[in-house]
């Protein structure tokens, strides 16, 4: 569990991201809290259009604008200095999306990797050509050569065979795989103190997906950063993460260690997550097997927003008034009234 020695790295308070759109106002993301530890991994699951990764480009601050829009809250940056003493926090909300201040965070202290390197991996630049840019923008005073020796070094460590060749390759030459470590290594390239990780495995087979988890989980361990693990596979976020957040419709429906939520799941939500783990070594798409189909986003909810699927609900109370997020036992959240 998380305790006082956990140095948080990024806060997130009340967080609430809008979509405005003829058919009407998406809260993709409405009132999520939650905080980032270095050397630990929170892993967000949740079905597909819940806020994941709006959630994550939040932080990151590429929210497409318009017609989207944070609306509300703060994304805390906390700063220590050289002794590890807390020096003071900074809010990225306000900051302008083409600031200065914006760009020094974006890459260097908050990094992140995607589903499909090559919407961010650029096809008409090598390797070495990405990874150098982030570099100059972000290293005061490092040369061109450097650059170089250090993109080769980061290249062998995610283990791009022949990274003096590759260095110069374009993204296009490269496997999925292949491309998927090439953007951890940009990632990585300014030594970010968080990593955000949108379904860094989804596009990739089982074999390669485990290798990635696996390289992912030593240079955590090597760089002591904190991670926010997105996945709608509940095996990987297991595998990866000291804390979850189940995510549904815009909220987080439960929060708690992953020991924890695995041997305690106390949301409706959660345990028929839980339940449709298969008990073989099978990988379906698991979060199919819940009920029902996620409502609209431009519903308007009066109660729970889960009522119309939950197995537990209790007519006239859950569709009345939306539950509250409580703390039921240290560290574990859950927003449902069977807990109230
Ligand atoms: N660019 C966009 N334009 C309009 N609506 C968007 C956009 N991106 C996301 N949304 C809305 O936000 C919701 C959450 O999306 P997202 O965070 O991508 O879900 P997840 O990553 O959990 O699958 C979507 O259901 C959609 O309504
Ligand atoms: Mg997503």
């Amino acid at each position: 569990m998380v305790d006082k020695n956990h140095q948080i790295v990024v806060q997130v308070e009340n967080l609430k991201t809008y979509f405005f759109l003829h058919e009407g106002t998406a809260k993709a993301v409405d009132g999520v809290s939650f905080d980032l530890y270095r050397g630990r991994t929170l892993g967000v699951i949740g079905e597909s259009g819940c806020g994941k990764s709006v959630t994550s480009q939040s932080i990151m601050r590429l929210v497409q604008t318009p017609p989207g829009k944070i609306v509300e809250g703060n994304i805390w940056l906390y700063q220590y200095d050289e002794q590890n003493q807390f020096k003071g926090k900074v809010d990225v909300v306000p900051l302008k999306t083409d600031s200065k201040e914006l760009r020094k965070i974006r890459w260097k202290e908050i990094a992140m990797i995607f589903q499909e390197p090559m919407t961010s991996l650029s096809p008409v630049h090598t390797v070495y050509d990405q990874i150098n840019e982030a570099m100059m923008l972000h290293i005061p005073g490092i040369t061109k050569e450097e650059t170089r020796t250090r993109t080769v070094e980061l290249l062998r460590r995610v283990g791009i065979p022949q990274p003096n060749k590759m260095v110069d390759a374009y993204s296009y030459q490269l496997s999925g795989g292949m491309r998927q470590r090439a953007m951890i290594a940009m990632a990585l390239s300014c030594n970010p103190n968080l990593l955000i990780a949108d379904e860094p495995t989804t596009a990739l087979d089982v074999t390669v997906e485990s290798q990635i988890l696996e390289l992912i989980r030593e240079l955590q361990a090597e760089y002591n950063m904190s991670i926010m693990y997105i996945s709608h596979d509940l095996a990987v976020v297991a595998e990866m993460s000291d804390d979850i957040m189940v995510m549904y419709l815009g909220q987080a429906v439960e929060k708690a260690s992953t020991g924890e939520i695995f041997d305690n799941p106390l949301h409706p939500y959660t345990q028929a997550l839980w339940e449709s783990i298969p008990t073989i070594d099978g990988k379906l798409d698991k979060l199919e097997a819940i009920k029902g189909t996620i409502p609209s986003p431009y519903f308007k909810h009066v109660g729970c927003r889960f009522f119309e699927r939950c197995q537990k609900r209790i007519e006239g109370r859950c569709d009345v008034a939306p539950p509250e997020l409580l703390e039921v036992s240290p560290g574990h959240f859950v927003r449902c009234v069977l807990y109230e």
